[in-house]
């Protein structure tokens, strides 16, 4: 199913901000927002972009190489290629396809994809419409029991990697979003609702299927009552809308805020399959994750930059903690990945592979699961041509001595 270019698209989609030029066109604000905008000044949502472009990469040449294998294991599982799509909530605010779409676009690319707790599709009803095994992404409730039924139907329906993320405490400062509406409850004057109305596509979408809201937490949503849709639309929308904010109350309200290395300690015991602490930017952080909990790695994350703005981006924060746990853990990255030269920088610092969560949002935004199968072809083929380029057999053979110091000269 291959993206087929509107007429009034701009320029075909080549690149992933193409694609977000075309995604921004088609949703609301309210919906843009949520999706693109980070945390206060967005000094580490741009830094997380910026910062892998002050690596350069070492270019040998009459090497022979023509075609460079991308092949490799995350989480214990082949993949063809160093690239999974992170967990991403009300992935249904971007098309009502969402984790499904997503999920099975991963897998004809043959990566896979992490669930979040927050998506609008519930994990068996992913499980079901897809043919590999994929990777669950755990927002710790504050009621053990709750974790627990959720690690459990997890394990049940076939998931076979747990991601717990532990970098929401509270939920950062998105002032984009809050200027935009989307404030829980969502907050609709007439003005957004006109926007909204101006994608007449999404609206009808959003009415239609409903799959705006985040299916496990609205499963405890009963005594969360909807409260403001005003405006016009209020009763267009009913429904979905009071879904998404039942969803973003009860998300709020059941997080675990003072959540402890005790907590991953007992989740650790829950799960015995591999566990994977997500939102770790200190390797003091990441060698009590490997050497006190037992995980089999952790994500170098900041949340793609929506959490605690002017934290360090993804790519700064890798090295040193390959440093500490490398020889003994997996650390994968995810945050600011937006070209294959990216994913090659990180995995020449030691990353053993990285995940994306924007770039696949703008192409399902846009297209449903081709654009997310565009978006991976885009990785794919960037990594390829930037390993040929490099002279460089495969994805295995990346280590730092393919790193250029641009200023003194040599290698790192
Ligand atoms: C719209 C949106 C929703 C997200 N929802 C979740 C989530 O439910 N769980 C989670 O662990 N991370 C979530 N994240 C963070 C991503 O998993 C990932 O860390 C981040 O998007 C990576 O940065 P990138 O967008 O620059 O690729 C979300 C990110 C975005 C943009």
């Amino acid at each position: 199913m291959a993206y087929k270019l509107k007429l009034k698209d701009p320029a075909p989609p080549v690149s992933v901000e193409a694609w977000r030029k075309l995604a921004r066109r088609r949703l609301p604000d309210l919906v843009w927002n949520y999706l693109d905008c980070g945390a206060e000044d967005h000094v580490t949502l741009e830094e997380n972009v910026s910062g892998f472009r002050r690596w350069r990469l070492r270019q040998r040449v009459l090497t022979g190489v023509t075609n460079p294998s991308l092949a490799t294991t995350m989480a214990g599982e082949a993949v063809a290629m160093p690239l999974g799509l992170a967990p991403t909530g009300a992935s249904g605010l971007s098309h009502w396809t969402g984790d499904i779409a997503a999920t099975r676009a991963s897998e004809k690319a043959g990566t896979r994809a992490v669930l979040s707790t927050a998506s609008v599709y519930s994990l068996e009803e992913v499980a079901d419409a897809t043919e590999q095994n994929h990777w669950f992404q755990l927002y710790p409730f504050s009621n053990r029991e709750k974790v627990g039924g959720l690690i459990d139907r997890a394990k049940a329906a076939g998931y076979t990697a747990l991601f717990v993320t532990v970098d929401v405490p509270v939920l950062g400062n998105r002032e984009g979003e809050r200027i935009a509406g989307m404030t829980h409850p969502w907050t609709l004057t007439p003005p957004r609702l006109l926007n909204m109305a101006s994608r007449p596509r999404w609206l009808y979408a959003a009415m239609r299927r409903r799959r705006l809201a985040g299916v496990h937490y609205l499963e405890h949503a009963a005594e969360v009552k909807a409260q403001t849709l005003a405006g016009g639309l209020r009763r267009v929308i009913h429904g979905a809308g009071d879904d998404a904010i039942a969803s973003a109350e009860n998300q709020a309200r059941h997080m675990q805020s003072d959540l402890h290395w005790d907590d991953l300690a007992w989740m650790r015991d829950h799960w015995k399959g591999p566990l994977y602490v997500k939102g770790v930017l200190d390797p003091d952080d990441a060698a009590q994750a490997v050497d006190r909990i037992g995980c089999e790695g952790v994500v170098v994350s900041n949340h793609g930059g929506r959490q605690l703005d002017r934290t360090l981006s993804s790519i700064d924060a890798l090295p040193a903690i390959v440093d500490r746990i490398g020889d003994r853990a997996e650390v994968y990255l995810d945050g600011g990945v937006r070209r294959g030269t990216d994913v090659v920088t990180a995995l020449c610092l030691g990353a053993r592979g990285v995940f994306i969560g924007r770039p696949y949002l703008y192409g399902l935004a846009v297209a449903g699961e081709a654009g997310v199968s565009a978006i991976l072809e885009i990785f794919r083929s960037d990594m390829a041509r930037a390993l040929a380029l490099m002279g460089c057999p495969g994805v295995a053979a990346l280590d730092r001595s393919w790193l250029v110091n641009s200023h003194g000269g040599g290698q790192f």
